[in-house]
């Protein structure tokens, strides 16, 4: 079996060493992380590997991933550069969304990639059993994005090629969904609370209307799933809510006009009117100064 050795085993790194550990892929070896508890509570959750307290304690490895932030990569890799000389026949990687395998660049004559998951890697545990499935962008040395596309099917991930020049965009793209989700969960949160429903309530509430959005969404496509009354042109609901909100909070209902504004644009692509989405885009323009 290949080896891998994870520095920065954090929710996607010790995630990803249990998953691989687990399906035969890799035999997790070196564990590095910033604190070296934190290194051994990772090697007890991979329920393998040994955590080390440095760099210069790591053993020779077939894989390297460099999981630590975005911006700690850069540095690690010139760090590891300087461990592993000019080491040939090993594969190092990260995971970033943001960032491609340049940034690696420092370890040839290694193989490098960047191997994205379209995953949210928020609990460990939670990803364990919902990670399957998941999308994973790779991009970089052909020998390592082979190596690693077999990695990740073998733990029932789809993968993707992606150009480094639109890592940015793609990742964008990512982020909008699903980052962006949970800032609008937690939005509805407050308006929820201002109506004197309490959080688990307005969860418990939420659940079932937001998981079938988005699944109508994948299924339909934006434009069919949108409903509400922005897409039924309903001014006066909107005036009401923005009168409430303002009242309540000006930032939540500065958030409300903008969203309520790519909302209509929406609409306009489905069955709201010129005449309508004109009223609404005039209602919900923030008002002068
Ligand atoms: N989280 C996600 O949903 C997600 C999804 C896709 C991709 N990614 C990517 O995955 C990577 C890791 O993200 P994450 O969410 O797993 O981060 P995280 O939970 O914050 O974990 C980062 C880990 O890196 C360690 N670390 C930081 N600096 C280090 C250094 N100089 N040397 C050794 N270890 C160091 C930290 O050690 P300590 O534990 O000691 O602090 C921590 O365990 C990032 O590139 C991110 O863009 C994340």
């Amino acid at each position: 079996m290949k080896t891998l050795n994870i520095i920065g085993a954090g929710r996607l790194g010790k995630t990803l060493g249990r998953l691989w550990q687990q399906a035969g892929v890799f035999q997790v070896q070196s564990i590095l992380n910033r604190s070296f508890d934190n290194a051994k509570a990772a090697e007890d959750f991979i329920g393998a590997g040994r955590a080390v307290p440095a760099l210069k304690s790591m053993e020779p490895a077939d894989f390297w991933l460099i999981a630590c932030g975005d911006s700690e990569i850069a540095a690690t890799a010139d760090r590891l550069a300087d461990h592993l000389g000019k080491r040939e026949g090993i594969v190092a990687f990260h995971c970033s969304g943001a960032l491609s395998s340049q940034v690696l660049e420092v370890l040839r004559p290694a193989s490098i990639a960047s191997a994205h998951p379209v995953h949210s890697f928020a609990d460990p545990l939670r990803s364990l059993d919902s990670f399957t499935g998941s999308s994973v962008a790779l991009e970089g040395d052909s020998s390592a994005t082979a190596a690693l596309e077999e990695a990740f099917t073998a733990i029932g991930c789809k993968t993707l090629t992606i150009e480094a020049q639109h890592k940015s965009l793609y990742h964008a793209g990512s982020v909008i969904a699903c980052n962006y989700l949970t800032v609008l969960i937690d939005l509805s949160l407050h308006s929820f609370a201002a109506a004197g429903i309490d959080r688990d309530s307005a969860l418990k509430l939420l659940e079932p209307i937001v998981l079938q959005t988005a699944q109508n969404n994948m299924a339909l496509g934006p434009e069919t799933s949108l409903t509400g009354p922005i897409a039924r042109g309903d001014l006066e609901t909107v005036a009401n809510q923005l009168k409430n909100l303002t009242s309540v909070s000006p930032e939540l209902a500065h958030h409300y006009r903008q969203l309520g504004l790519a909302c209509v644009e929406l609409a306009r692509r489905g069955q709201l009117s010129d005449e309508s989405a004109a009223k609404l885009i005039e209602l919900l323009s923030e008002p002068m100064r």
